[in-house]
């Protein structure tokens, strides 16, 4: 399987309302992006690796990223999915053929999940994503109920995302030119009419959003492993 990874890491984090973009606030006395990094590492400790970076980002240079082998940094764009491609175009598609889209503010992910996501593609011959089943009743409309939604087969996407290099870059590079709102990149790749696999995963592999999820994301931290 010859596979790389890609990290989102160019975000400003407006909903965390702190002065330090969150992938770079610590957790432990690790940021959060070192620790999903690592996550992402932990089968593969060589897992050839680009991180998307702001533009005048001033603190990847501070991080334990820096001397490590097989990691090189692009400068991401103005949505996550720019930042998504502006990396997947530094992966040459004769050197790899899969690649694992990953977060910089998930740093929960569990080894197992990334084994289940990688097998279950694997096996299926298909791209796919971590998810977990929707637990609230759901509900569309505002400010009145319009109505119910079947919670049955509602899942939540997580990552991280695995996809045949190619395919994902012909999706994304299509998708933007065409205007679609791109949230992951499995949105990208059903508009382009592939199959993604819905792989269920953990629930605890949280996205640091909120000025709330750190002290969650620090328990699970010192629970989970
Ligand atoms: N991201 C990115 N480039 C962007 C926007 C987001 O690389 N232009 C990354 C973030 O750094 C993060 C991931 O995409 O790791 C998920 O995005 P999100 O949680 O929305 O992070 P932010 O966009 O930074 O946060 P917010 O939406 O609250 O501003
Ligand atoms: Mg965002």
């Amino acid at each position: 399987l010859r596979l790389a990874a890609v990290v989102p890491a160019a975000g400003i984090g407006s909903r965390m309302q702190s002065e330090l973009p969150k992938q770079y606030l610590k957790l432990h006395g690790r940021t959060i992006l070192e620790h999903s990094v690592a996550a992402l590492r932990q089968a593969q400790p060589q897992l050839p690796l680009v991180i998307a970076l702001a533009e005048h980002d001033r603190y990847f240079s501070q991080t334990s990223l820096v001397g490590c082998g097989g990691i090189q940094t692009v400068p991401g764009g103005k949505e996550r999915a720019d930042s998504v491609l502006a990396a997947l175009q530094q992966l040459d598609v004769a050197s790899y053929d899969w690649v694992l889209v990953h977060d910089a503010a998930r740093p929960l992910l569990h080894v197992t999940d990334l084994k289940k996501l990688v097998t279950q593609c694997q096996q299926a011959g298909c791209g796919g994503i971590l998810a977990a089943p929707v637990r609230d009743t759901m509900k569309r409309g505002g400010p009145q109920i319009e109505q119910t939604v079947d919670r049955h087969r509602l899942w939540h996407a997580l990552t991280p995302q695995l996809f045949p290099l190619l395919p994902l870059k012909q999706a994304l590079t299509a998708a933007l030119a065409e205007g679609v709102t791109i949230t992951d990149e499995a949105s990208a790749m059903e508009w382009a009419g592939h199959p993604v696999l819905l792989v269920e995963g953990r629930s605890d592999n949280i996205k640091v959003t909120r000025p709330e999820d750190l002290a969650l994301a620090a328990f699970y931290l010192e629970t989970q492993r």
